[in-house]
């Protein structure tokens, strides 16, 4: 640790890392005197079939247009570009099957793939603006899939393969997808578990409604028996294995649509989350090129999260594959045959930078350090950290043990909505503090203000203040799909006269003006780093047949950041009020939406705490989760509510 005059607990990069970076402490100043030359400069590290003759448009706001006029192929930027300027025998991914198996990819196979998937998509009839869904493991054709999707302007909506079959066709039917393409199984500790089946399931007709999909592409993955629509059901290595691995790319307005991504708000129905192709493009290869410090002769990079959530969007496909990048992609969980398995494949291709969530930092704590302690780990030079605030303690045990004591580590702040990394340190200039995100990056600002919109003061600890995004920014949403009203209404209406999106996380600033994240001020919560919100656990909760009614809470946890925490009230027809039950209502909910979304406990109340006008007091039920004291409790219809409530908790 070194000690700085500014903070206590400061962390500078030395003084070689800080030589031979990237980038300078000039870029911050570059960026400040004029925003639009200098995301010009880097969208001109991208290839433009047309140049654009306009950096923004912000006259249609809150709706962005970056790059007016100019068109390119996100696809070809991510691969053929590589290939032609010499460097298709590079390796683009080091693919690691659960099992054990693994696969090279250099960027000349890569582009052999996606080109003949382009091909066969185009067989199908599929043209530009045909909406794509893809329900997939971490294999390397999920990957070609996007790109065939990208080069062809077809927007993918990536669906993860996590979710169960109900939240599938709930994504299939807003996107009105033609096409999904899955695997009939993927491996999940040893076991294969069922995804065509659970496409089967979801496009099931729901009354007299067929689904809006006419084919399900399915590459064989784990060799089990499935079942088949003859007419429908493709498989992979039947069609686009044996189409021609030529295609010639078309270029597409920076302001195609690229990808649709779902995300929980504070509504149980999910947002899709609209990206286009050049702004998107331009701030991912260009932050994954600063915050990580890439250098595509020498790093080997692993970002550890699913591609299905945007993390893997942005900083598995687009981003480092922008910037011809070699990288790991591991199919599989960390404990998988053992705890031993990210620090052996660390080991084995010699990773350089390292990104993953706190709460996977969280676990590996728990596992002990004698575990990463048995591997060579000198490679790391970079880590970063992404979804939730890291806790100082974990922060810092991830830079001692993984990190050697010296590699700076990255805490990312971004959002599904923001595209990609937007406050961060950088790590060649950053003298980075335990669990703050720092800065936003050069070309982004950023603000904490308090309920009016002004800004918060440094240092004030008592009154923490709400995160807003002042100025636009090249990979932001474009809109919520099929429903701007919503766009406006969530992002923009807080603080409309200011023009300000509101991020709906809270945050502070300290005495250097350093922000810190606090979390999410809405009802949606963080659970391992995904987000999802209450009203979908609820909603799912009530469908149940013995439920009258649901409130459910994040409450803070050890490992995962928060835990989902229910208070149900049961109608008169439940049968069992106990212990069976609520284990029926945790696999209930798992089964409506994920095991993600398994609630950790689930407590039967008599009542609920509600306010007059009849709105449910989470923030008190947060207080009872938390077995802290209640907070204020003046605004409720009957306090004593909640003498029955902790009584309902000993159940
Ligand atoms: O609350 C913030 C938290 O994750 C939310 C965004 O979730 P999602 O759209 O699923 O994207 C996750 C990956 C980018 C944010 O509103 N969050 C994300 N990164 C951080 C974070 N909170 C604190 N620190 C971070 N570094």
């Amino acid at each position: 640790m070194t000690e700085t005059a500014d903070h206590p607990d400061a962390y500078p990069p030395s003084a070689e890392f800080a030589a031979a970076a990237n980038v300078d402490a000039g870029i911050y100043e570059r960026a400040a005197q004029d925003r639009e030359a200098f995301w010009a400069e880097q969208a001109d590290c991208l290839h433009w079939h047309e140049r654009w003759n306009q950096v923004l448009d912000w006259t249609d706001a809150p709706v962005a247009k970056w790059f007016v006029g100019g068109r390119l192929n996100v696809a070809y930027n991510c691969v053929d570009r590589h290939v032609l300027e010499g460097r298709g025998d590079k390796v683009a991914l080091h693919w690691e099957g659960e099992p054990g198996d693994s696969r090279t990819i250099t960027y000349s196979d890569l582009l052999a793939e996606v080109s003949r998937a382009a091909n066969y998509l185009t067989e199908l009839g599929l043209t530009a603006g045909d909406r794509v869904a893809i329900y997939m493991p971490m294999i390397p054709e999920t990957i070609v899939a996007m790109l065939a999707c990208a080069r062809l302007g077809l927007p993918h909506s990536l669906v993860f393969a996590g979710f169960s079959p109900t939240a599938l066709r709930q994504r299939i039917d807003d996107a009105e997808a033609r096409l999904v393409i899955t695997v009939d199984g993927q491996w999940r500790r040893g076991t294969p578990a069922p995804l065509k089946e659970a496409v089967d399931e979801a496009l099931l007709a729901k009354g007299d409604v067929p689904s809006s999909v006419e084919h399900v592409l399915v590459v064989r993955r784990v060799g089990t028996e499935v079942e088949w629509t003859e007419g429908r059901d493709l498989w992979w290595h039947e069609t686009v294995a044996q189409a021609d691995p030529v295609h010639e790319a078309q270029a597409f307005d920076a302001e195609h649509p690229l990808f649709i991504l779902y995300t929980s708000g504070t509504t149980g129905k999910p947002k899709g989350i609209l990206h286009t192709s050049g702004g998107y493009l331009t701030q991912t290869s260009y932050t994954h090129r600063v915050v990580f410090d890439h250098k595509p002769e020498t790093d080997v990079y692993w970002c550890t999260a699913d591609v299905g959530w945007v993390t893997g969007h942005s900083y598995i496909v687009y981003g480092p594959l922008a910037n011809g990048a070699t990288q790991v992609l591991y199919e599989g969980t960390p404990n998988f045959p053992d705890e031993h398995r990210h620090w052996q494949t660390i080991e084995k291709y010699g990773v350089t930078i390292y990104y993953t969530a706190p709460t996977l930092v969280r676990t590996f704590m728990k596992w002990g350090r004698q575990i990463p302690d048995a591997h060579d780990l000198s490679s790391i030079r970079v880590l970063g950290s992404v979804g939730e605030p890291i806790n100082p303690e974990a922060w810092r045990w991830y830079r001692d043990v993984i990190g050697s004591g010296t590699a700076p580590i990255v805490d990312t702040w971004w959002q599904t909505e923001t595209g990609a990394i937007m406050i961060s340190p950088l790590p060649g200039i950053t003298a980075t503090k335990p669990g703050a995100a720092m800065t936003p990056v050069p070309g982004v600002s950023a603000a904490v203000v308090d309920e009016e919109g002004k800004t918060v003061r440094r240092g004030e600890t008592e009154a923490n203040g709400y995160l807003v995004l002042d100025q636009p920014w090249p990979s932001m949403l474009r809109g919520i799909w099929g429903d701007m009203e919503r766009y406006r209404a969530t992002y923009w209406d807080r603080f409309a006269d200011q023009g300000w999106y509101f991020a709906g996380d809270g945050a502070k600033l300290d005495v250097n003006g350093d922000l810190w994240v606090l979390g999410r001020v809405d009802d949606v919560m963080n659970v391992s780093g995904h987000r999802i919100s209450t009203a979908e656990v609820e909603s799912a909760l009530v469908g149940h047949s013995g439920v009258a009614e649901a409130a459910v809470v994040g409450a803070s946890d050890e490992t995962t950041g928060q835990g989902i925490v229910a208070f149900v009230i049961l109608t008169a027809e439940a049968t069992d009020t106990g212990a069976t039950m609520v284990d029926e209502l945790k696999a209930e909910v798992a089964r409506e939406i994920s095991p993600i979304a398994r609630p950790r406990e689930i407590h039967v109340v008599p009542e609920l705490p509600k306010t007059r006008s009849g709105k449910i007091m989470r923030r008190l039920l947060r207080d009872v989760a938390e077995g802290r004291e209640l907070g204020d409790t003046s605004t409720l219809v009957d306090p004593q509510v909640f003498e029955s409530i902790r009584a309902g908790r000993t159940d």
